[in-house]
């Protein structure tokens, strides 16, 4: 029984070396755990005589008690070590290059549109929407363009059937406000069109308009003129200029063609102005009486006006985009140069 104890003790010594806190976990059931070395030293104790089981006994807590205590010693040392390696695996070297994020941004297009929004929302103007499959009464009949009329043609577009068509422009919502709506009426909507243009510079089957709409009783078109000239001012600068020449419009009269100052040479003449000095922005104009009659407004008591500036058209002579297709191809090289 004596040497039995020592044994162990000496086996203990020798295996508690240099082992990882999983072994020695097992170390602790080899010799304390139910059928460890331990255990079956007691169970040997039984057969121990009376007179040696005290000396005996006293020898076997011994050695459970130096081997609790070591092992419990060595867990804990153990530990601690290994949790300072894997602090020191963690440790973050703050001073290198980061994990480059890709955000995203808005695409130039929607960028002007709240530019846009914004300028108008300033001046009172409400923002409102209206359906891009449109019905062919307000994208012409309403708008005083008759079947058959030549406007028409110059607005070939995608028909999903005989009366329902992708709408050509944003000027249906005019109508559709009108019907809704009573005067007084400030609002600005803009959206996608579509037009069977073959695509060019500046040509491409969709696009997008901003339309305005004013009605109250006493509206000129000395209120056209200074409600476009202070947009255009806000959008591209204090020094642009805006010029109305006389144009045709069914749903407009009198009807007129809207340019700004060439934003390039200051109105001197380029090659982006065609040395007209002038860019065109779109069409305005006083509401036709036939279209306030159309949605029921006494053109007697209520006059108004309107107006249609291509979107593209804007941020194209804002930023210098020189072909409208440029907006469509999603080349990322082109798109980043906007991301703000
Ligand atoms: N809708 C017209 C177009 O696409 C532009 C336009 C002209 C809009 C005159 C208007 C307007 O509101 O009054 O060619």
């Amino acid at each position: 029984m004596e040497d039995k104890i020592k044994q162990i003790k000496e086996e203990f010594k020798e295996k508690i070396k240099n082992k990882s806190l999983k072994e020695l976990k097992e170390l602790e059931t080899y010799f304390l755990g139910r059928k460890g070395k331990v255990s079956v030293l007691f169970q040997l104790f039984k057969t121990v005589p009376k007179e040696r089981r005290k000396h005996f006994g006293a020898k076997i807590n011994e050695l459970k008690n130096f081997i609790e205590k070591n092992i419990s010693a060595e867990i804990k040392r153990v530990e601690s070590i290994e949790a300072s390696r894997k602090l020191e695996d963690e440790k973050i070297d703050v001073t290198l290059p980061g994990i480059k994020l890709h955000t995203g941004g808005l695409h130039i297009l929607s960028q002007t549109i709240s530019h846009a929004e914004d300028i108008f929302l300033s001046m009172g103007f409400d923002v409102m929407v209206g359906p891009e499959i449109e019905e062919d009464y307000y994208n012409f009949e309403a708008l005083n363009i008759p079947e058959f009329h030549p406007a028409r043609a110059m607005q070939d577009t995608f028909y999903l059937s005989k009366k329902i068509l992708l709408r050509t422009q944003t000027s249906p919502i005019q109508v559709r406000i009108m019907e809704k709506y009573k005067p007084p009426i400030r609002i600005i909507a803009m959206g996608r069109c579509y037009r069977k243009d073959a695509p060019d510079s500046s040509h491409f089957p969709v696009f997008h308009q901003i339309e305005g709409l004013v009605i109250d009783k006493k509206v000129t078109f000395a209120n056209l003129k200074g409600t476009l000239s202070l947009f255009a001012k806000r959008m591209f600068g204090e020094a642009v200029k805006v010029r109305f020449t006389p144009s045709y419009f069914p749903f407009v009269e009198p009807g007129a063609e809207t340019s700004i100052s060439c934003v390039i040479c200051g109105g001197k003449g380029c090659s982006v102005c065609k040395n007209t000095g002038w860019l065109e922005m779109g069409g305005s104009g006083m509401v036709h009486p036939n279209v306030l009659k159309n949605v029921g407004i006494d053109p007697e008591i209520y006059q108004g006006f309107a107006f249609g500036w291509g979107i593209e058209r804007i941020a194209m002579v804002k930023h210098k985009i020189p072909d409208i297709r440029m907006f469509y191809q999603n080349d990322l090289r082109f798109l980043k140069q906007f991301r703000g």
